[in-house]
């Protein structure tokens, strides 16, 4: 979703400006833009439809100039087009900005500042800097302009302002949207994320809700809404600058699949002590858990998916009953509670604007929260009461697949921990599905032709499964249409023929993911049944209860972890259906990889 990035300093700020939006490019967007301002108060702005290489054809810019601020837009307000691209100027071209978030009462500004304003764009952003610009003609003083700008503004906005009578200054302003400010020698940043300062600086200032900053060459102060100066320590990230390469793969997809394995035995190396002879987290941690009366998993996407399996691990390891949530549903309809709830926000970005939503909610009830994340210092890992980090290393793609993993084995060792009698060694059976995952890496031919052999022509494709297997074949079709745009759901595998069953024919594919005895007859015969209508069938099963026929058949593991590996071969099988149909895998139309608007 939009990405923001800006720098004062002495170098090439164009250069600078460009590579940090293709680090952003990961987030999701259909626009791009720049605006430089060099010392005679000139501002030039670039920007146009697709992707950051079309926007750097288009800036013709050879001035010296070492202040600007760049913008990877995702639309919410008017069509994805050059004009509604950001930066934004006032119409007297004074200040200029660039804006992440949803005004939620741009009806009512318009109404009372602007009834008869003829506006360029559609975007609710052009309202912010035109009342800028308003409120500086009023009050004569920048500072108090945005103060009262943020007065009066309702939403999240992260905003990056030049006023181009102040060539050494570079406002921020932040609410709900994620903002950091990178601290340099000789120069300061801001960005969405850390990476898109990360091959400038790992040290990073956190801006709070309403909080606003004015960067100089040399200095960054940070002030509350009311003007008050706030003083604040920089946090250092080991975020590594290489990490965010894809080296010699074609797609980060398939560097970020390849890595799972490797993503497990960190999070047993992280999570247990020096020998790897036994777990060990933040007892508070463990204690909130044990204390709940009931769990409640708030997440969207894939995160929610990884919940889905996070129920049954807390269930059958811990005996804890759990509701999994889907945050933008839970944020308007809360069920009603247990006694002793806890919530557990599950997202590889740490910045979901829906599970924000119900973070502030669940902190204002006053409720224990615990956040698994990936990304240390998000917004999510900040304000909840606990946290717990993935270790998955920067996840780029949008179709999350490592997260997806690491998010698993997280909640299966918080599940572990909370019962004093161990009834299965669960460092080594991690250690295991590690092993398995690097396995089916390694047969990624057999997984092209399949996917070749099912998906490359269909219009729809069914994935079906019971128990545990159901919770993957959700997130099989997750991945399957975020990059193919193949029309697929999962599906319970015993409810298809109580309904969707009428959507089998010829050839439709449907793939069946068998992973635990106790279901593996009755999947087989939901498998015949749509099998007799027509339909494409392809079986993933574990070893142990294989037949001669399944498509994919994978080593056993322990069973409550077999979502680690079936889950692979589905990844793998939509990463090549897509790359057969030339789609751009990293980046699929439409979607954000964070999603920080509700
Ligand atoms: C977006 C992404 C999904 C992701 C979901 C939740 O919709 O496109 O891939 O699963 O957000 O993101 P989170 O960062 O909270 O896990």
């Amino acid at each position: 979703m939009c990405g923001i990035v800006g720098y004062i300093g002495y170098e090439d700020v164009k250069e600078i400006l460009l590579g940090g939006l293709e680090r952003l490019e990961y987030r999701g967007y259909d626009s791009s833009g720049i605006g430089i301002l060099n010392d005679q108060g000139q501002v030039s702005v670039f920007k146009d439809l697709g992707r950051v290489s079309q926007l750097r054809t288009i800036v013709d810019y050879e001035e010296k100039a070492s202040i600007g601020i760049g913008h990877t837009r995702w639309s919410t307000h008017g069509e994805p087009s050059k004009n509604n691209a950001h930066p934004h100027q006032s119409k007297n071209g004074r200040f200029t900005i660039v804006h992440n978030g949803v005004i939620e009462n741009e009806d009512i500004l318009r109404e009372n500042y602007f009834a008869s304003f003829k506006f360029i764009s559609e975007t609710d952003s052009e309202i912010i800097v035109e009342l800028i610009n308003y409120f500086y003609e009023l009050y004569n003083d920048v500072e108090l302009a945005i103060r009262h700008l943020m007065n009066h503004l309702n939403g999240s906005y992260a905003l990056g302002i030049i006023d181009s009578q102040q060539p050494d200054k570079l406002y921020v302003v932040k609410n709900k949207s994620p903002l950091l400010i990178g601290l340099g020698e000789g120069f300061n940043m801001i960005g969405s994320d850390a990476m898109a300062m990360i091959t400038k600086t790992n040290k990073f200032y956190e801006l709070n809700d309403q909080e606003y900053a004015i960067l100089t060459r040399d200095s960054i102060s940070i002030f509350e809404i009311t003007g008050a100066k706030v003083t604040r320590d920089y946090f250092i990230t080991n975020l590594d600058k290489d990490q965010v390469n894809k080296g010699t793969y074609p797609h980060y997809m398939l560097k970020e699949i390849d890595e799972q394995a490797v993503v497990i035995r960190r999070i047993i190396d992280k999570y247990s002590d020096k020998r790897h002879e036994r777990f060990i987290m933040d007892q508070n941690i463990i204690d909130a858990i044990k204390d709940s009366d009931r769990i409640y998993i708030i997440a969207a996407g894939t995160s929610y998916n990884a919940g889905l399996v996070g129920k049954q691990l807390f269930e059958k390891i811990a005996n804890k009953p759990v509701d999994v949530c889907v945050a933008s549903e839970f944020v308007y309809n809360q069920p009603v509670l247990s006694q002793k709830p806890l919530f557990i926000f599950i997202s590889q970005s740490g910045e979901t604007a829906d599970s924000r939503a119900v973070l502030v909610n669940v902190n204002k009830l006053g409720y224990p929260s615990l956040a698994v994340t990936n990304v240390e210092n998000s917004t999510l890992y900040r304000e909840a009461t606990y946290n717990l980090l993935l270790h998955a290393g920067p996840e780029i793609a949008v179709a999350s697949t490592k997260a997806y993993t690491a998010q698993i084995a997280v909640l299966a060792i918080c599940a572990y921990l909370t019962v004093d009698v161990k009834e299965f060694d669960l460092i080594h059976e991690l250690s295991l599905a590690a092993n398995v995952i690097e396995s089916i890496c390694d047969q990624k031919e057999i997984l092209k032709e399949l996917a070749s052999c099912f998906l490359r022509d269909t219009r729809n494709c069914f994935y079906i499964g019971r128990h545990v297997d159901y919770a993957v074949a959700m997130e099989a079709s997750l991945k399957l249409k975020e990059i193919s745009y193949i029309q697929t759901e999962g599906f319970a595998a015993g409810e298809l023929k109580h309904g969707t069953i009428a959507l089998i024919e010829k050839d439709t594919p449907v793939i069946a993911i068998i992973s635990q005895e106790e279901i593996n007859l009755n999947t087989r015969s939901n498998v015949k049944e749509v099998k007799t209508r027509g339909a494409n069938t392809l079986v993933i099963s574990l070893k142990s209860i294989s037949s001669e026929s399944d498509g994919f058949v994978i080593d056993d593991v322990h069973k409550l972890l077999t979502p680690l590996v079936t889950v692979v071969p589905t990844q793998i099988l939509a990463y090549y259906a897509a790359l057969e149909r030339g789609l751009d895998i990293d980046k699929p139309r439409n979607l954000a990889k964070s999603v920080t608007v509700e």
